[in-house]
């Protein structure tokens, strides 16, 4: 049997109807936690996942909600009181991109992308925060009182023409986080970000789907593979577990070197 770092813990995932969202959903559901499936709009795919893990013998729920509604963060915190008692762990994953070139980005496409991607985050963060420290510490379960995940992006480091929403969303997610941490963790909430690099997903299927996409996307990732979502729910799964006690503030870029400049391998 495989280890289970998370056994006996209750995780909130949201955005995990699909890509990285529903990895990490799954992962953390071999890796001994339950569940609540967060999905927006598709709710065939987030029950899909669901019954992924019931089958497996996990434990999971879905539940809809968008994410930037304070009201419907309620609901995904609430589930996991009446459903698994408590929460230990938040996966602040959902987000989306709404791409334009500067002069034409509509204030509807920042909005939405600020809304989701950061909004969305700190609200389900401060709920987080909240139930954990309601709750109390559970030492028999974890060695921190909570943990707070974001998944980020490397562009919360690389600048990106034509996503300036995205790039900004997720430049506030660091020090959101980072502020977070700062903040939260004398009381031993634990806060941490994932920052993928280029990962097949949905949102990214153009810049990988065909096969002369894939070759220019794969010039700006030195390891010479583009992403698997597996790669980011390891890490997920590591990063929320007691083995990283000792891991607060920070964010691991989990992208083959996407961020290291790679223009710059031969002497730039
Ligand atoms: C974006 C993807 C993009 C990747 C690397 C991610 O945060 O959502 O669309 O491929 O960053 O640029």
């Amino acid at each position: 049997m495989k280890p289970r770092p998370l056994e006996g813990q209750r995780a909130v995932v949201t955005g995990a109807s699909s890509g990285i969202g529903r990895a990490i959903a799954l992962a953390f559901a071999e890796a001994g936690a339950a569940v609540v499936v967060n999905h927006h709009s598709d709710a065939e795919a987030g029950e899909a996942v669901t019954k992924d893990i019931l089958s497996m013998e996990g434990r999971a729920v879905s539940v809809g909600a968008d994410v930037s509604r304070p009201r419907d963060v309620l609901k995904l915190f609430d589930a996991a009181d009446a459903h698994f008692g408590g929460v230990d762990i938040l996966v602040a994953n959902a987000g989306a991109q709404a791409d334009a070139p500067f002069l034409e980005m509509t204030l509807e496409d920042w909005r939405k992308v600020i809304d989701l991607d950061l909004t969305g985050a700190f609200l389900c963060a401060q709920e987080a925060a909240r139930r954990f420290r309601r709750q109390g510490l559970e030492p028999n379960r974890s060695a921190a009182l909570g943990k707070v995940l974001f998944v980020s992006s490397v562009h919360q480091r690389i600048p990106w023409a034509g996503r300036a929403n995205y790039a900004a969303a997720k430049g506030g997610v660091k020090l959101l986080m980072e502020s977070m941490a700062q903040e939260l963790s004398g009381e031993k909430i634990r806060v941490n970000a994932i920052a993928p690099g280029a990962i097949k997903t949905p949102i990214n299927a153009e810049a990988w789907d065909t096969p002369a996409a894939a070759r220019k996307l794969l010039k700006l990732i030195p390891y010479g593979r583009i992403g698997e979502v597996e790669d980011i729910a390891a890490s997920a799964v590591w990063l929320a577990s007691d083995q990283a006690d000792y891991v607060v503030g920070t964010t691991l870029f989990v992208d083959g070197g996407m961020s290291l400049y790679p223009s710059f391998a031969d002497g730039g």
